[in-house]
């Protein structure tokens, strides 16, 4: 098993002996919305597929996507998130990151342009990046990579690796915090959370 897996596998580790909290993942309150994060009620899965990590040259980040089985979601009263399509990805970052430390970004190796810095509700303690209007149909979900490279300190970029795009606030628990999202169906939106292990370059 290779380091990058090996930190993965404990990634996921950690999530499975974690099952209660969420940003209780973290404790960091991401992504301060109404979206319904639960663990419980979610069906996707997200791996880190590929990281090549330059912080001079730049670095590049692969997702993959999937499913769990029907049977670990309770929907208790809400659906189980996952079955409708896939729309966002969405990160929280270190303030210092700009939108354009992010760029080549590809869902399916077509290019999209279609990502944003937001500070939730115009609070600068929650910056976030999120990859949006992706629409990925849920038959697809399961055969989707979601890739961005992030600009080298050769040009300029500010948070050339995954390292120096998590907040602090993740990174000092050795970790970058995600959330993935649908779009609004019986007026709330899913939003599971994910954290991916740090590797210490
Ligand atoms: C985007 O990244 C892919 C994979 O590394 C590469 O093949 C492609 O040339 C890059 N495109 C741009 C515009 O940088
Ligand atoms: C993706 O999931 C669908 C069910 O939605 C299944 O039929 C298909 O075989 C899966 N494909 C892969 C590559 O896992
Ligand atoms: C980086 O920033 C410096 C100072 O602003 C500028 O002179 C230089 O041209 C920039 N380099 C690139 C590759 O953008």
């Amino acid at each position: 098993m290779g380091r990058q897996s090996a930190l993965l596998l404990l990634g996921w580790l950690a999530l499975m002996v974690r099952p209660g909290l969420s940003s209780y993942l973290t404790g960091s309150g991401f992504p301060w919305e109404g979206c319904k994060l639960s663990a419980s009620v979610n069906r996707w899965t997200v791996t880190l597929a590929s990281y090549s990590e330059d912080v001079v040259r730049g670095s590049r980040a692969c997702f993959n996507f999937g499913y769990k089985p029907l049977s670990q979601c309770t929907p208790s009263g809400l659906r189980c998130c996952g079955e409708n399509h896939l729309n966002k990805f969405k990160l929280y970052i270190d303030p210092v990151c700009n939108r354009a430390d992010m760029f080549n970004i590809t869902v399916n190796g077509n290019p999209t342009s279609a990502a944003f810095k937001e500070f939730m509700g115009g609070d600068l303690s929650k910056p976030t990046l999120k990859i949006t209007n992706m629409f990925i149909p849920f038959e697809q979900i399961n055969t989707t990579q979601l890739c961005f490279s992030l600009k080298g300190t050769a040009n300029n970029g500010t948070c050339s690796t995954l390292a120096s795009l998590a907040n602090p606030f993740t990174r000092e628990q050795g970790v970058l915090e995600i959330g993935m999202y649908d779009k609004k169906v019986d007026n709330y939106e899913c939003c599971p959370m994910f954290i991916f292990p740090l590797s210490v370059a």
